[in-house]
């Protein structure tokens, strides 16, 4: 705990920590660079000293994990973490998003976590599909999107062209905030139009293992011609002259709502531009805001601490069983074994042994601020979506849920070890990637498990064998579209059992209803006037 300070010194503090954080996740399609970028970040914020160690480590680690070893063997990453890191007195708070579709529901709610996103894209491929899905779930938040168009230092599409197919595709208006300089076809620099400088790179030998060093001049520089070469130069200028007689120009209010995109040009590969996005980032992006409940904003600089749990994670450590709720904080002081109001149940909860990850690593913490993400041990108190802290009702919205769209039979390979198995699937259906139906309300029947992706039954009869020592098998069904429906009983048991329809229950007992096909269920719910379908538990 720290010591007692006045409240005037406790709100100063409090708004000095507000406004240096920026807490954020990239959004990208797979092979953008989004695991190179991440590396460089943290190189640039010093917490490695070598790039290239956090894959290095990532293969260790995949040698002496069973559960790494899944990721290893389908070449995906499943987990997600939370890399904290300080850059120029600022304090990053990188979510990570899982990169598999699969996992799109756990990436969707991260989203919600954080307050900006860095949108990644290939200088060659410009928007692709993962990103474009990513890029509608910022967009439908407005969150504030900063796009980084990577691996400049290899020929690519036209920069301007580029640029014309990311406003016609995502429908969002650009500036171009740095450009790329190009001396005979070779990136060497960028210019950074809202700094008026020109970064002009180095070449260092050892490909982006430490940081790019380079030499800045003012693009209102007689020397500069001399310093770029004439050809280079002549280009630029007739680059900058096109961007500002034709793009958009900067307007911060509307990068806040999301309407428009800073983007950036460089390579994280080589770390060229890598940087100078960097600090444009860290100075254009948000700190921490308001967030929305059921009775109005909760402003961060409120000196009641709330927060809300995005993800729930058990055995992050195989070798310690344990289950950890992600939470992240949206006001007030957060100070370790601090006494909270838990919403949803109305009791207090201590929280205890709150922790902070750096890549894999994990340290315990004493203190946290909005904008930060803690990670709580928990005994299974905790749900995805709960609201901490606060008075009464207070409960956070625009936490997204999602039907499941697969179901399979979840069958114990030995009867014997069934209460491992049970209560395997208990857990890891709370992490919030699959949800447990039954067909009987009565103990011992048969589970069913929904899930959104349909990788996610591997990777859970993989958990279930390595984590629980429960192997099971997952058949997979052919009825899907899953509704849960109340109204009169009389009417809900005929609607739930009729033909092409699978009556099911889900933990609480509601009832849900899956169907054989599409036309199925577009023919009930046409029908069926009697009864309320609903997407999600009611
Ligand atoms: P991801 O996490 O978004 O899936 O991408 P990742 O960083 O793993 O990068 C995908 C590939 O793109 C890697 O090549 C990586 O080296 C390369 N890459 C990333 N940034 C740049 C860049 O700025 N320039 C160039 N030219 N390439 C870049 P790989 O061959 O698949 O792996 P590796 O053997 O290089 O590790």
């Amino acid at each position: 705990m720290t010591d007692a300070v006045s409240p005037e010194v406790a709100a100063e503090r409090l708004a000095h920590e507000i406004s240096r954080r920026r807490t954020f996740a990239i959004i990208s399609h797979p092979d953008a660079g989004k695991t190179t970028l991440t590396e460089k970040l943290l190189l640039y914020g010093g917490a490695i000293h070598l790039a290239g160690s956090v894959k290095a480590r990532r293969a260790t680690r995949h040698a002496t994990s069973d559960w790494m070893k899944l990721e290893q063997e389908r070449g995906i990453s499943v987990t997600s973490s939370v890399l904290q890191f300080e850059y120029l007195g600022y304090q990053l708070n990188l979510l990570d998003t899982p990169g598999h579709e699969d996992f799109s529901e756990d990436t969707y709610r991260t989203l919600v976590a954080a307050d900006c996103a860095i949108m990644l894209l290939d200088n060659r491929r410009g928007v692709e599909e993962r990103t474009r899905q990513l890029f509608e779930v910022c967009k439908r938040r407005r969150t504030p999107i900063f796009t980084l168009v990577n691996k400049c230092d290899r020929h690519g599409e036209d920069p301007l062209k580029l640029i014309q197919d990311v406003e016609a595709d995502l429908g969002i208006d650009c500036f171009a905030a740095t450009w790329p300089v190009f001396d005979n076809d070779i990136f060497v620099g960028v210019y950074d139009r809202l700094k008026r400088e020109v970064h002009l790179f180095e070449r260092s030998g050892d490909r982006g293992a430490t940081r790019a060093d380079d030499t800045i001049v003012s693009i209102d520089d007689v020397a500069l011609i001399e310093t770029m070469g004439e050809s280079a130069f002549d280009r630029l200028m007739t680059d900058i002259d096109l961007l500002d007689a034709a793009g958009h120009t900067y307007d911060h209010d509307r990068v806040i709502d999301g309407s428009l995109t800073p983007v950036f040009f460089g390579s994280a590969l080589t770390n060229f531009g890598i940087e100078p996005f960097l600090r444009e980032f860290l100075e254009l992006a948000p700190a921490p805001g308001p967030r929305e409940t059921n009775t109005g904003n909760v402003e961060p600089e409120s000196t009641d601490f709330t927060g809300f749990v995005f993800k729930i994670q058990a055995n992050m450590d195989p070798k310690h069983r344990d289950r950890v709720a992600f939470v992240r904080i949206v006001s007030g002081h957060f100070e370790a074994n601090m006494q909270v109001l838990h919403q949803r149940s109305g009791k207090p909860i201590r929280l205890a042994a709150p922790q902070q990850f750096m890549a894999r690593d994990r340290v315990s913490i004493d203190e946290a601020w909005p904008g930060d993400v803690i990670g709580i041990m928990d005994r299974g108190n905790l749900r995805i979506g709960d609201t901490l802290g606060g008075d009464g009702k207070l409960e956070f919205q625009g936490i997204p849920r999602f039907p499941p769209e697969h179901f399979a039979r979840a069958i114990p390979a030995d009867p014997l070890k069934r209460k491992q198995f049970d209560s395997g699937l208990r857990q890891l259906t709370e992490e919030g990637a699959a949800q447990v139906f039954f067909a009987e309300t009565s103990a011992g029947s048969q589970p069913i498990v929904g899930a959104v992706g349909q990788l996610q039954f591997d990777v859970m009869a993989f958990r279930l064998e390595h984590e629980y020592a429960a192997p099971c098998k997952f058949e997979k069904m052919t009825y899907r579209w899953p509704r849960w429906i109340t109204g009169p009983k009389a009417d809900v048991e005929r609607v739930a059992t009729g033909q092409g329809r699978l009556k099911l229950f889900d933990h609480k007992g509601h009832v849900v209803v899956l169907f054989s096909d599409a036309w199925a269920l577009r023919r009930a719910l046409q029908h069926e006037t009697s009864v309320v379908f609903h997407e999600t538990a009611p």
